[in-house]
């Protein structure tokens, strides 16, 4: 539609009509039962939302109705009686994938791989593309440290540069460009939740989170900023409270901080009846209280809730300016509408859909991606990889099941996810999978040296409003562990959980752990290719993995403290437990070595004109074609303010053929180097940097700051 047809189009609309553009609700009111399995519900059912039969045909989109029947049903449905004609959009959940399911975001964050990710959001956007959804929500930046916390698995980890950069790299992957352009074969991202939802009150889901601003924009806001650098065409706002202003509601971090500061310019969406639970956050006395604070805030859409639509003629008669609100939000979601075409194409081919999902492309790419995001823990005298001869016996919990998927699993299927035992049966012939141990035949127990054994957690015990204190494998996992161990059998955990969990009590009797996570449709595939040495696991952790349950927050960029954690009694430690986490962020091991050597700085000092260029070396030892990852951490001497004790600056993942030896250059600005302090500024200090590369805990360079004033930087 031309921009004066549309313009024209926006002149005719009510003030009711408009406020439906502001509402989304669920699939339910348009299709009867014959399409109850398309409508995915992701939230509590609300009570009765309130829609008589002409408001229902006002509103503007419609989330998580999935195939192409369904949707177009709706559509059709809607469209029939609805004044305008304007289409609905169709939004949805596919969080690691559509229907060919990728590994959970965890995961995918142990690949540090940003092309990786990107691939995983265009592949994703295909597949929404062929069904009619123009919407993704995803992706989720949120920083996580507290392995309680349900939702760690939608995660990109614990550090804001990398859940930031992956961020932007899924959202170009999802939106087809870096400039938020959007062709009609891509899909608009919406970058959640903001702000700071990740760090609820002791890992319990929409709890409260108080914290300073220099927590908030030097952590959990700056994910957010560097991923809205690839200009997500939509915002959905948290459910959190932040100190003490449920962020529904906060003009601060909807207006100043995300509009003003972040220059974000596109659609800011609720969650689902976040709008209406501002009652429950005790801020609002009644539904239309509620809404009127989120639409003053910038709410533009209010996600399964309905106040816009029923008091909104109220609001502007208590606040009329809120009309340029609203005039904007419409303008700008019929602009998008445009964008699609969806005016002249308001319905999908459903032939599409057959010949996109699940394509051969996309189910390889899974399987490679699922490789990259598997972390080996722990390889005693390099026991893996085992061989294709020998007897591979696999015992525990996830042997033979297809359940693989992880939570937010969209319209993936159990069905169609390769097993453990299948992906090994794929490669090997001599391969026998149990549940229980007491299954084993004695005979074969008794010539199998080596026992894969499966532990960790179901994957419904993760994801949203799962959230859980207990971090340890279960008892029975545990036992398996010690029988085996104690009849002098090598074992090697396969790892499955949408959260680091606390190995602490079994992983002296594991020889060797690969931890999977959840990887998807390809799991079976990816983990057999692994542990039979086809590939190297190269994966790093994205989340530190504590020791015990009971060890949790977790972080390996903790601030410096003035007894930092040693032998001593009166440093900070438990005295129960040994310093630091089981396996720290960063954390992962290869087959072979990659070797780092040469690191070579181009300057001993730094300053603004002169940023500073940071070389190594690194050579493919091993006996695979490979990547590995570099991680430049900084150390910040002496600074005004208690800083972390490592900071992640910089990171590459570098391919590597067998043999090959290449030149690796990071190049490090001052800004890199500052911090944001309590009175939001970013401050950069005179003084010594240090540098670490991979491990946390050796030191490979430091660089003097010098011709630098100290105070403010710009
Ligand atoms: O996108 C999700 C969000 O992450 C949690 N609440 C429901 C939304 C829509 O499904």
């Amino acid at each position: 539609m031309k921009e004066k047809e549309l313009w024209n189009l926006f002149q005719s609309m009510t003030l009711a009509e408009k406020l439906g553009q502001m509402t989304q609700t669920t699939g339910e009111y348009f299709v009867g039962k014959e399409f109850a399995e398309e409508l995915v519900v992701t939230g509590p059912a609300m009570e009765e939302m309130g829609f008589d039969s002409e408001n229902i045909h006002r509103v503007g989109s419609v989330l998580g109705v999935s195939s192409s029947q369904a949707i177009n049903a709706v559509q059709r449905a809607y469209l029939e009686k609805s004044r305008l004609g304007i289409p609905l959009m169709f939004m949805h959940d596919a969080i690691h994938g559509y229907r060919t399911i990728f590994p959970i975001p965890l995961a995918l964050a142990s690949t540090f791989n940003t092309k990786l990710i990107e691939k995983v959001g265009h592949l994703t956007g295909q597949e929404l593309v062929a069904t009619g959804i123009k919407v993704n929500f995803s992706p989720m930046v949120d920083l996580v440290r507290d392995a309680r916390w349900g939702r760690v698995m939608e995660s990109f980890g614990e550090d804001s540069i990398l859940s930031g950069r992956l961020g932007r790299a899924m959202i170009e992957g999802y939106q087809g460009s870096a400039d938020g352009t959007i062709g009609k074969q891509n899909v608009i991202a919406c970058l959640k939740h903001f702000v700071a939802y990740g760090a609820p009150d002791g890992g319990r889901d929409y709890a409260s989170v108080d914290m300073s601003k220099k927590e908030l924009f030097g952590f959990y806001a700056k994910s957010f900023e560097i991923a809205l650098m690839a200009f997500p065409r939509m915002v959905m706002a948290s459910f959190n409270s932040f100190n003490g202003e449920p962020v529904t509601a906060s003009s601060y971090l909807l207006e100043e901080v995300l509009r003003q500061k972040f220059t974000f310019t596109d659609l800011l969406i609720s969650d689902w009846g976040a709008v209406s639970e501002l009652k429950n956050h005790g801020i609002a006395a009644n539904d239309k209280e509620a809404g009127y604070l989120a639409l003053n805030a910038g709410i533009e859409i209010e996600m399964v809730s309905n106040t816009f639509l029923k008091y909104g003629e109220e609001y502007l008669s208590r606040k009329p300016s809120l009309i340029e609100k609203i005039n904007q939000a419409v303008w700008d979601f019929l602009n998008l509408k445009n964008e699609f075409g969806l005016f002249e194409h308001p319905y999908v081919d459903e032939n599409e859909e057959q010949k996109v999902i699940r394509s051969k492309k996309i189910v390889n790419a899974a399987c490679e991606i699922s490789e990259a995001s598997c972390v080996l823990l722990k390889n005693e005298n390099d026991l893996l990889p085992l061989k294709k001869e020998d007897t591979l016996l696999i015992i525990g919990p996830f042997a033979k099941t297809q359940d693989l998927l992880g939570n937010w699993n969209c319209k993936g299927k159990a069905a169609e996810t390769i097993s453990v035992e299948q992906g090994f049966k794929n490669l090997a012939s001599n391969v026998h999978a149990y549940k229980y141990l007491d299954e084993v035949p004695e005979e074969l127990l008794e010539k199998s040296d080596n026992v894969l054994v499966t532990i960790g957690e179901r994957w419904d015990k993760s994801g949203e409003g799962h959230s859980s204190v207990d971090l340890e494998i279960d008892t029975a996992q545990q036992s398996l562990i010690y029988d085996l161990k104690a009849m002098g059998k090598k074992v090697i955990g396969l790892g499955f959980s949408g959260r680091p969990m606390a190995l602490g009590a079994v992983i002296d009797d594991l020889d060797a752990l690969l931890w999977t996570w959840y990887l998807g449709n390809e799991a079976g595939n990816a983990i057999a290719n692994l542990i039979l040495g086809i590939k190297s696991p190269t994966g790093r952790l994205a989340m530190s993995f504590p020791r015990v349950s009971a060890q949790v927050p977790l972080r390996y960029n903790e601030l410096g403290s003035g007894r930092p954690a040693n032998d001593s009694t009166y440093s900070s430690r438990y005295q129960d437990l040994p310093i630091g986490p089981l396996f720290p962020f960063g954390y992962g091991l290869r087959y072979g070595r990659v070797k780092i050597a040469k690191v070579e700085l181009s300057s001993s000092v730094i300053s603004d004109d002169n940023p500073l260029n940071i070389s190594l070396e690194l050579t493919n030892n091993s006996e695979y074609d490979t990547s590995e990852s570099i991680i430049l951490f900084m150390e910040d001497s002496i600074s005004k303010i208690v800083r972390p004790v490592r900071e992640l600056i910089d990171f590459q993942c570098i391919a590597l053929k067998k043999g090959e030896n290449r030149k690796v250059e990071f190049v490090v600005q001052t800004s890199d180097l500052a911090y944001i302090n309590n009175e939001e500024k970013k401050v950069f200090e005179n003084g010594t940097i240090n540098f670490y590369i991979n491990d946390l805990n050796k030191k490979v360079a430091n660089v003097e700051v010098q011709n630098r004033r100290e105070g403010i930087y710009k």
